[in-house]
């Protein structure tokens, strides 16, 4: 299942965040507020149970969180830029790390780092990246996850190609993704387009 968030608040923001001109700073604070909005859509069907809580008044009946754990896993480095909106609302989610970096020249993925927590196997995971373009990243590393044993995994992307959709759902039916847009296609430099660029480099200053 895809899920595109159209919610008025996401969509101002994303619109800010496509502005050539807003500068890492303001890009920085959009993609935390845009992924905690995110997250509370993400996580809507969560398993929940009932619990006795004292109040000031009386002993009622309410609601807890029930079931998996939740953990986070950014893709390097963009990623890391949507951690903190979703550990924000989720502060007891462990978090893992996998470092890929595409190819210039093949749009290839590769990796350099991988490192979840250790029950992880255990754990609702929730995959983060700004970007899914030809898919090529969130599908080797939800591959990678799934290596060591992982099978409750949800991929959260602000804005995704019609081709990076097509990519995961391939290989990962199982996976659903969540986005905040649905962008048109992909150029010849496999960038999105419209899109807002290079996720990496305008979260962290590098370009
Ligand atoms: C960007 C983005 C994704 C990937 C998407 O990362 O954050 O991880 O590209 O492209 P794909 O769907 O075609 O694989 P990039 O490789 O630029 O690395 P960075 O986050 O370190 O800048
Ligand atoms: N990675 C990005 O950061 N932006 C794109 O448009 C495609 C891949």
């Amino acid at each position: 299942m895809v899920y595109v968030f159209d919610h008025p608040l996401i969509q101002h923001k994303l619109t800010l965040m496509r502005d050539v001109n807003t500068g890492t700073k303001e890009f920085r604070e959009l993609l935390k507020e845009i992924s905690m909005l995110m997250v509370y859509e993400v996580t809507r069907d969560l398993p929940t149970e009932e619990v006795e809580v004292q109040t000031p008044i009386c002993v009622t009946k309410s609601r807890v969180l029930a079931g998996k754990k939740i953990g986070i896993v950014p893709i390097l480095r963009a990623g890391l830029g949507m951690v903190d909106g979703v550990a924000n609302l989720i502060p007891a989610a462990k978090i893992g790390h996998i470092g890929l970096y595409r190819d210039p020249e093949t749009h290839e993925p590769v990796e350099y780092y991988c490192k979840l927590p250790a029950d992880s196997e255990n754990r609702e995971l929730i995959v983060l990246d700004p970007m899914l373009a030809t898919g090529g990243s969130a599908s080797a590393a939800i591959t990678f996850i799934k290596q060591r044993g992982c099978k409750n995994i949800r991929l959260v992307n602000l804005i995704a190609a019609p081709e990076g959709i097509e990519r995961v759902q391939k290989d990962h039916p199982d996976v659903n993704i969540y986005v905040a847009a649905c962008d048109e296609r992909l150029n010849e430099h496999a960038y999105i387009v419209p899109g807002l660029g290079d996720a990496g480099d305008r979260l962290f200053g590098t370009k």
